[in-house]
């Protein structure tokens, strides 16, 4: 029996949430997959209702979780980086989940804007770092809003946590048929941090002979994802630059209906989400695309360990995009958020 936590928070959450049920619902009972949910009613409305944004007792009650589900972080009355800072990256930092998993593959009957590309040539990974870099909080102001007024936002790796996530990222890649990792930096100018992300990357490597290793700045990386998307395999990348090439990469696989993302902690508690944020002004309009969060769902059940019942939640998303009948997986497709979760879920086999 898995206990999942579900998050469905802010703006559209709960409507992409509902849906990412209903086909796991089909899905779990088709591979006799047992779970129970609880249902945690965190977010923009509750903070500005109570001023609570993450209780320490609901946070260790996650840690007793097998697995967190959630929708989107974002609400338009409350300060940017409040929810986000307070919520989502505290669940991230706290529960240790030092990995960011974002697949991007353009699945077949998927529209992309690369001239050219199919899905032959858009399939990779990015292993983004969870828990450091310019997402440490570390900082602070000097003189706040005076003329001399001076901001430091600082940029912290560690070595510890620089090596498990490269580690982790060859893992991946030694499993894969290509077996490449291009580690994506900007080592010409961080000479500090990413002179250890390359020393690091180096030596760990050294462990993994069979996996091709590869190298790009991030910038570069930008332009060869839109040239060249054939190129990757697997990626591995600091948090920051993660964040940014993750949002080109759901663009090119078909948009931000699609993406999906796990935050793995390997050795803990791990969440599931669409990458796409809260979208506050569709919420209620049942016009967003739940593709993202019921393929984030597909991830939850194979990190369970339901490797059959995931797989099948991802055929069932492969067939309903591959049927046409989901339109341009845009808020103007024509298909609402609850046709699109019923043509995926009458798909599962
Ligand atoms: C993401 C989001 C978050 C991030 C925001 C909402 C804090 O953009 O999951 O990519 O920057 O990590
Ligand atoms: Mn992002």
């Amino acid at each position: 029996m898995h206990r999942i936590a579900v998050l469905p928070c802010d703006g559209i959450g709960p409507e992409v949430v509902a849906e990412g049920f209903k086909v796991l619902r089909v899905a779990a009972d088709r591979y006799g997959v047992e779970y129970e949910t609880v249902d945690y009613d965190l977010g923009g409305d509750r903070y500005l209702k109570t001023g609570e944004i993450l209780p320490d007792s609901v946070l260790d009650e996650f840690r007793g979780m097998d697995a967190i589900y959630l929708g989107s972080v974002g609400h338009p009355d409350v300060q940017a980086g409040v929810l986000e800072k307070g919520l989502l990256l505290r669940l991230r930092f706290e529960l240790d989940q030092y990995i960011n998993l974002r697949p991007i593959k353009l699945y077949p009957g998927v529209e992309t804007p690369l001239k050219d590309k199919g899905p032959e040539d858009i399939d990779f990974v990015v292993v983004r770092e969870n828990t450091e870099d310019m997402y440490a909080g570390v900082g602070g102001f000097l003189r706040k809003g005076t003329p001399h007024e001076v901001a430091v936002q600082e940029a912290v790796y560690t070595r510890m946590g620089t090596e498990r996530c490269i580690r982790y990222a060859f893992e991946i890649a030694k499993t894969r048929d290509r077996k490449k990792l291009t580690m994506v930096d900007k080592s010409n100018v961080l000479t500090f941090g990413h002179d250890l992300w390359v020393r690091t990357f180096a030596e760990v490597g050294e462990e993994y002979p069979d996996v091709e290793q590869d190298h790009a700045y991030v910038d570069a990386c930008c332009m060869w994802m839109v040239k060249n998307p054939e190129w990757f395999d697997v990626v591995v990348t600091t948090n920051m630059f993660g964040d940014i090439i993750t949002d080109l990469g759901a663009m090119i696989q078909g948009g931000m209906g699609v993406a999906a993302s796990g935050n793995i902690n390997p050795e803990g508690v791990s969440m599931f989400e669409p990458i796409h944020g809260s979208a506050p002004k569709y919420t209620g309009k049942n016009v967003i695309c739940p593709v993202a969060a019921i393929a984030a769902a597909g991830m939850m059940m194979e990190h369970l360990g339901e490797v059959e019942c995931g797989k099948a939640i991802e055929a069932a998303v492969i067939k309903a995009l591959g049927s046409g009948k989901l339109g341009d997986l845009s808020t103007r497709s024509g298909v609402s958020t609850t046709e699109a979760g019923d043509l995926v879920a009458s798909l599962v086999e």
